[in-house]
């Protein structure tokens, strides 16, 4: 089984981007942190990031119906993106919304999200430990899981 992590604009300079803000962690380290968590839970993982709403909306329809569940970080497409919302509503498998800085403390047009009506979960604000604590969830949550 697989888990998959869905990365939006701009995730792909995370170390390097405001990183008061969003800390000095690349994203290589934290694809490096989820095929650990997800390993130690026996799940492969397809980690992704784009900066293309479209790619994002091909990549969900790709594992839409194979995926064991979804961590989504959808970067400031969270706030704009009624196509990613339409596509996501199509998985069956859990999701999880991820966002490494807390989104409602933040200029207001960051507290409205596409992705929450469709999460299970929203976790915001706990840096890249949000996408390991997305990932014992989702495992939590599979009851397919054998262990
Ligand atoms: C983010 C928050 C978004 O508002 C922002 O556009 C991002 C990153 C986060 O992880 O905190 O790109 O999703």
């Amino acid at each position: 089984p697989t888990f998959t992590v869905l990365n939006g604009p701009n995730l792909n300079l995370l170390g390097k981007r405001e990183p008061a803000l969003y800390g000095t962690a690349t994203l290589a380290d934290v694809e490096a942190l989820c095929a650990r968590v997800a390993d130690e839970l026996g799940y492969d993982l397809d980690f992704r990031q784009s900066n293309h709403e479209g790619d994002l909306i091909d990549f969900v329809h790709e594992v839409r119906e194979t995926t064991s569940g979804f961590v989504v970080n959808a970067g400031a497409y969270t706030h704009t993106s009624a196509a990613l919302h339409d596509a996501l509503i199509t998985v069956a498998a859990p999701i999880i919304e991820v966002h490494l800085t807390n989104v409602h403390a933040r200029e207001p047009f960051r507290h409205h999200s596409y992705v929450t009506p469709v999460a299970q979960a929203v976790i915001a604000g706990c840096g890249a430990s949000g996408y390991e604590f997305a990932i014992r969830r989702l495992a939590s949550l599979d009851i397919n899981r054998e262990i």
